[in-house]
Formats: C-alpha cells, sequence, structure tokens
C-alpha cells in the first residue's frame, strides 16, 4: 500500500510525528520505528532536545539521547525538527538561581542556545528558537509571570534567541510556536499578537523565518482549520513560513470506550481538512502530530484527553489516517 511518506515526498512536503525515548527505555519500539519510518518523513524529540535534557548542569550538556534521534533519522532519511531553544517550561533548575539577573541570564541562554544549535549544525533543518511566550489572556501579550527568561531579561530574551540561534546554524529555519493562535486572528487575540510580532521582527532584521502552530484540539474546534489557513495567508504577507507544529485532535477522557464510528469519521474529517489546508497553502511547510498511536500521548498521561492521534492502542490505522491519505490523493 501507498503510505502518507511516499505521497507526502511526491509532493515535496514534508509530514511527521514525535518519538519519546521515555516509551521505548531509550530504544525505538521496533512497531513504532517501521510505522514511523514508513508512513513520515519528518521526526521531533517529545523531550529529548529541551533545555533540562540538553542542559541538566551548568555549561555541562548532555546530547545522547538526542543524537540516538537525529542518527535514526539520517539512517532513514528523516528531516528533524529541533523543540525547544527558549521556553519557560522544562527549564533547567539550575537557572532559577539566576532569577532576575539579567546579564547572567542572558549569558545562560546564549551559551544554551549556541552549543545545543551548534551541536547539530546542518542536522537540524528548523528549530522552535522561542516556544509559548505569549499568554493566555483574550487581550494577548507576553506571558509576564512563571517565566524565568522574559521576568529576568523581558522581551529582548526573544529577540536575541533568534539571533544567537541564527549565527550558530545560519542554514536552519527559527520559528516562533505557540498554542491556541490557531483560535483566529481577532482583535486581542493571541494569533494576532504573534504576527504583530513577527511583523516588528522583520522590520529589525530579526532572523525568524517560520511560525509554528501547536494546534492541540478536541473533536469540536471545527472552524480552526480555516484559521489555520487565514494565518498561513497572513504571514506570507510577511514572508514567514507557517507550520503545524503538535496537532492531535482528542477526545475527553470520559468518553473512552463509548466512541462511534461516527465520532472517528468526524475526527477524521478535522484531520482531512488539516491535510487540505497544508496543502493547498504554499506558504506551510511542515505537518507535525503531536504523536503517533494513541498508546502514547501526553493527552492521555496530562490532558484528561484520549485518542488523537493516527493510530490506535493496536497500532491498527484510524478513520482519519484513511482521511490524511484521501486528502493527499486529491491534492
Ligand atoms: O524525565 C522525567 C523522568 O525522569 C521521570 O521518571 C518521569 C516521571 O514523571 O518524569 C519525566 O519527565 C516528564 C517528561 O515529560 C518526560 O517524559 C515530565 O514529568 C513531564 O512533565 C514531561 O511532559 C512533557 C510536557 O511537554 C512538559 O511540558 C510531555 O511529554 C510533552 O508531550 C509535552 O509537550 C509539549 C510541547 O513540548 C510544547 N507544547 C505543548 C506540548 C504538550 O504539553
Amino acid at each position: 500500500d501507498e503510505t502518507i511518506r511516499e505521497l507526502a515526498k511526491e509532493r515535496g512536503r514534508f509530514i511527521g510525528t514525535i518519538l519519546n525515548s521515555e516509551w521505548f527505555n531509550d530504544a525505538i519500539e521496533p512497531e513504532f520505528e517501521e510505522i514511523h519510518k514508513t508512513q513520515f518523513n519528518v521526526v521531533v524529540a517529545e523531550n529529548e532536545m529541551k533545555f533540562d535534557a540538553t542542559e541538566p548542569k551548568e555549561d555541562e550538556f548532555n546530547f545522547e539521547k538526542g543524537d540516538k534521534m537525529v542518527k535514526y533519522a539520517q539512517a532513514n532519511g528523516l528531516r528533524v525538527r529541533g523543540h525547544a531553544l527558549a521556553w519557560h517550561s522544562q527549564v533547567a533548575n539550575w537557572v532559577n538561581d539566576y532569577k532576575g539577573q539579567k546579564e547572567k541570564l542572558l549569558a545562560v541562554l546564549k551559551n544554551h542556545i549556541t552549543k545545543v544549535v551548534g551541536h547539530w549544525k546542518g542536522k537540524i533543518a528548523e528549530w522552535d528558537v522561542v516556544n509559548e511566550a505569549v499568554n493566555d489572556d483574550y487581550n494577548a501579550d507576553w506571558r509576564s509571570t512563571n517565566s524565568v527568561w522574559y521576568e529576568g531579561i523581558g522581551a529582548e530574551f526573544l529577540d536575541s534567541a533568534f539571533v544567537w540561534a541564527h549565527e550558530a546554524d545560519p542554514d536552519a529555519e527559527l520559528c516562533y510556536n505557540d498554542y491556541s493562535i490557531e483560535w483566529g486572528l481577532r482583535e486581542g487575540s493571541k494569533a494576532s499578537f504573534v504576527v504583530e510580532q513577527v511583523k516588528r521582527w522583520k522590520a529589525n532584521n530579526i532572523p525568524i523565518t517560520c511560525v509554528g502552530t501547536q494546534t492541540h484540539i478536541e473533536i469540536a474546534h471545527e472552524t480552526t482549520p480555516q484559521n489555520v489557513r487565514a494565518l498561513a495567508k497572513a504571514l506570507a504577507e510577511l514572508g514567514v513560513t507557517l507550520n503545524i507544529t503538535e496537532l492531535d485532535i482528542g477526545f475527553s477522557k470520559g468518553s473512552a470506550g463509548k466512541l462511534t464510528e461516527a465520532d472517528y469519521a468526524k475526527q477524521g474529517h478535522l484531520y482531512r481538512q488539516f491535510m487540505d489546508v497544508f496543502l493547498e497553502e504554499p506558504n506551510m511547510g511542515e505537518f507535525v502530530i503531536w504523536g503517533l498511536t494513541d498508546a502514547h500521548s501526553w493527552l492521555d498521561e496530562q490532558q484528561g484527553k484520549t485518542e488523537g492521534l493516527l493510530y490506535d492502542k493496536q497500532y491498527n490505522p484510524k478513520p482519519a489516517y484513511d482521511s490524511v491519505m484521501a486528502s493527499l490523493k486529491a491534492h
């Protein structure tokens, strides 16, 4: 049978999912690996390239798990998305010793970005340079609490992060990545705020090349594919690509075991719409799903949601898989 990967390749497109070394005791489960590498041409490390994983002690770097993934990707011709350099979450504990010390924090972040991006220079096609720096409020603004970077440095940490990443690997695509920006471009919305910042970055020659919309949604979020289309068009005017970086379309956990064919069909329909938008918008670069099978997903572990992916717990393709294939065949 044809695979997503084959159809993506014919169309020159990048479609992928994450891997997490912990699910497999640091080895990739054979069944997972087989599906992943035959169906996809992109891989993202779920946790292994984050700050706490790569710099657990100050200026002592650990690239072992990330290296394994890069090796797997190279052996199988997969593109690697790097995730994530400057984020308020999963920062190593030692960084908090420097809370509020602007110059020290700038030096810490610069060293981190320079060494991590430098280590994988030429091997990681694209980095999430800054992740989730905008708050959740309706009147969107920078996330000003619980962020050691913003509280200590101010918004200039974002600008600098892009500059340092670009210096460390001038060929890498550099993204701003966030959630809830698939909710649409309205006054005061997170998406609009991000577009305004992209404008400012471009005007100031900050080397941003892409935005990532995470897109962790639910079956009821029917307008989100068209919101993503509008965002792709708005960013095209600024010369910045849009990627779908963490798609999952979950059901509430209470519905587990009670889901009907119609529910799975509805999920498939939404997946199809996202894939249609991705294939129709020339300004979209990558399409990444935040997991491969419902047997391993942050939705169950942390979100009170379930079954948001293309493969079920037995590793069988779901109607959503067929919908994605149908979209590819139609484009
Ligand atoms: O590494 C420890 C391990 O040593 C320990 O035994 C284990 C026991 O709880 O925890 C392990 O750390 C966990 C880590 O995943 C690795 O499995 C953390 O507790 C857990 O919080 C962490 O969760 C990750 C989460 O980001 C953290 O914010 C999820 O796997 C990951 O899917 C999720 O991914 C994020 C993206 O990076 C950004 N966008 C949202 C997305 C979903 O939250």
